[in-house]
């Protein structure tokens, strides 16, 4: 018994003397380890004579259970004061400002595309949204390209593995789609979304593009609507004073078929690097709507006429801002897309 009392009064001074967390871990291996003395006094209780044994027992069990209360509150305590240590160390000032969060911006091209809605919007022509996944019916043969037509060639097309299944190269089968559903009534719409062409990628061309369609019937629309919707478009778009040039082309889908040239928003027409010295930055291709197109879409080709145009808004945007690699677009590269 009086050996037990040595240890209590020792094992507890010993703890109260431990000055942090890994001497109090040691001082518990030494008391309650395998060979630990409270552990070995515990062994003992067997070999103390009968007529004391249950009195030690009863003492060698009270040490045990204040040195393991005295060491949870001492481990307890000793944690706080770790805490409080860090705190006062690492105190954060909440007065500081933050640090500014970057905000969001909508994608170049999402803006452009914007701006040239709002145009024709303003010009009176509604916004249609038109399938990306076309069949070859569509995209072709109702345009005046029937199988075989060489005028296919300008456009490289990707093909699923649906057979007659395609992805659009332009946005001109939405075309047909909107006369069937507004035929017979007139149409004033614009048909802006993604094209894909099996092309060679370079600095001007993409395999996955954005093109807007245009398309109005009416019973009285001729080429001089068109000529005033593009110039209309091309003033907002490049600033008041701005020149169109009318060039003859083709597209089997447009007759006649013209392209339209902007005199050079750098140069004014002088002659630039932007231009390639000629005056004149090309926005779009367009034309009459062929009549065969125009009966393909359910309306009378003899009471019915139409113009069509189709530009490309990263071209555009490329115009005006001065930006020489259209992959800009879709590389994701943030320090490109932050500057819009
Ligand atoms: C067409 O796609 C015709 N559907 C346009 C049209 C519509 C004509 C209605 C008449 C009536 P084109 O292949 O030229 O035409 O393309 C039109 C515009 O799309 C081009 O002027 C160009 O700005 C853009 N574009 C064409 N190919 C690419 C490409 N690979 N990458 C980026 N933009 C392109």
């Amino acid at each position: 018994m009086s050996d037990l009392s040595v240890l209590k009064e020792r094992g507890l001074a010993e703890l109260q003397a431990c000055a942090d967390e890994s001497a109090l871990r040691a001082w518990h291996t030494k008391y309650f380890g395998k060979q630990g003395e409270v552990t070995v006094a515990l062994k003992k209780v067997g070999e103390v004579a009968p007529a004391e044994r249950r009195a030690y027992g009863q003492e060698a069990n009270r040490i045990k259970e204040s040195f393991t209360e005295a060491y949870q509150a001492a481990l307890a305590s000793r944690k706080d004061q770790e805490i409080n240590r860090s705190l006062a160390v690492d105190k954060i000032d909440v007065t500081l400002p933050g640090r500014p969060a970057r905000r969001g911006r909508l994608h170049v091209a999402t803006q452009m595309l914007r701006v040239i809605c709002a145009i024709f919007s303003d010009l009176g022509f509604q916004i249609y949204r038109s399938r990306e996944v076309e069949d070859d019916a569509t995209n072709f043969e109702l345009l005046n390209m029937p199988q075989d037509h060489p005028a296919r060639d300008m456009w490289d097309t990707f093909y699923t593995t649906t057979p007659g299944v395609l992805l659009r190269t332009h946005t001109s089968p939405g075309q047909i789609h909107v006369m069937r559903e507004f035929c017979p009534e007139p149409i004033r719409v614009i048909l802006p979304g993604m094209c894909y062409r099996y092309e060679a990628i370079t600095t001007r061309s993409e395999i996955m593009f954005q093109q807007v369609e245009g398309l109005a019937v009416g019973t009285k629309v001729t080429m001089a609507d068109l000529k005033g919707t593009i110039v209309a478009f091309a003033r907002r778009l490049f600033g008041d004073d701005r020149e169109i040039r009318i060039r003859s082309s083709y597209f089997p889908f447009t007759e006649p078929s013209i392209e339209v040239d902007v005199d050079c928003i750098v140069c004014s027409g002088k002659g630039c690097s932007l231009c390639k010295r000629s005056g004149w930055l090309e926005i779009m291709g367009a034309g009459m709507v062929h009549p065969a197109v125009l009966k393909n879409g359910g309306y009378d080709p003899h009471r019915f006429t139409g113009f069509a145009f189709g530009m490309g808004p990263q071209r555009i945007t490329m115009l005006k801002y001065g930006m020489d690699d259209i992959r800009q677009f879709w590389a994701n590269d943030i320090r490109f897309l932050r500057q819009f």
